[in-house]
């Protein structure tokens, strides 16, 4: 294909990628999660990857091939992954947060299934760490990209992420449009840096991922040029 003669533009550049859904153990049989099919995130992997980067996939459980030539690291709650990422964070050159991470955990996590007793019952909460943010955090951090769904007021709810948790870059969907986002073989993103905003029309998540990787890109080298 085109891609044998491509560019390898990303050679020296490691790249660490969070993706998929995670789910958070009720009891040893059940758990709290989300549709997320870790699409986008294996294909911002792929991109990557044929771009010449070295790549380290943390994927929640997701039934996806791993993307030939990366490094997957499997995980399964918000907590793993956040470890994971916060391992493997301090030795990239970018990290892209496009794993769609539960918000909450449970509380107290029971040793044995749980019985149906009373007709009505609760379950306590606690949120769990924000692992983007975390990165965003370090010492020496990579460039840091994260993700955005949304379903109203895009553009505000993405800026406000961008700002609170300290990103170079954020990627934004409508998932109140159909065809794209949650579960979909098609996205169209609205990235934001704190000064700009690129448009990536709807196109399936490969092509989508090759652009986004290129603007990542882009915006990395601006960063870290000479001046
Ligand atoms: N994210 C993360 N860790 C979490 C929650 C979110 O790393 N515990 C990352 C996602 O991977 C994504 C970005 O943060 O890159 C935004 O996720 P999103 O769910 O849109 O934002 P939240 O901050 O969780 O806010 P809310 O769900 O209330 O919109
Ligand atoms: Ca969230």
């Amino acid at each position: 294909t085109s891609d044998f003669f491509a560019d390898k533009y990303l050679e020296n550049q490691h790249w660490v990628i969070t993706a998929g859904p995670t789910r958070e153990p009720i009891d040893p049989v059940r758990y709290i999660s989300n549709h997320s099919s870790g699409k986008m995130g294996y294909a911002i992997a792929r991109a990557a990857l044929s771009a010449g980067a070295k790549v380290t996939l943390i994927s929640g459980p997701v039934a996806l091939e791993a993307p030939i030539g990366c490094q997957l690291i499997q995980v399964t709650s918000a907590d793993e992954m956040h470890q994971a990422a916060l391992a493997q964070a301090t030795d990239c050159t970018t990290f892209v947060a496009c794993a769609a991470v539960a918000d909450y955990k449970v509380a107290n996590i029971a040793s044995e299934k749980i019985k149906k007793t009373n007709d009505a019952m609760q379950l306590a909460l606690v949120k769990n760490h924000d692992i983007v943010a975390d990165v965003a955090q370090l010492k020496d951090k990579p460039f840091v990209v994260g993700f955005a769904a949304e379903t109203q007021d895009v553009e505000h709810y993405a800026r406000g992420k961008l700002m609170r948790k300290n990103l170079d870059l954020i990627a934004a969907n409508d998932v109140a449009k159909e065809n794209q986002g949650f579960n979909s073989n098609d996205n169209a993103l609205t990235v934001f840096s704190s000064i700009d905003k690129t448009e990536i029309p709807l196109a399936n998540k490969q092509q989508v991922a090759k652009q986004l990787v290129a603007l990542i890109n882009q915006h990395y080298q601006q960063k870290h040029k000479v001046n």
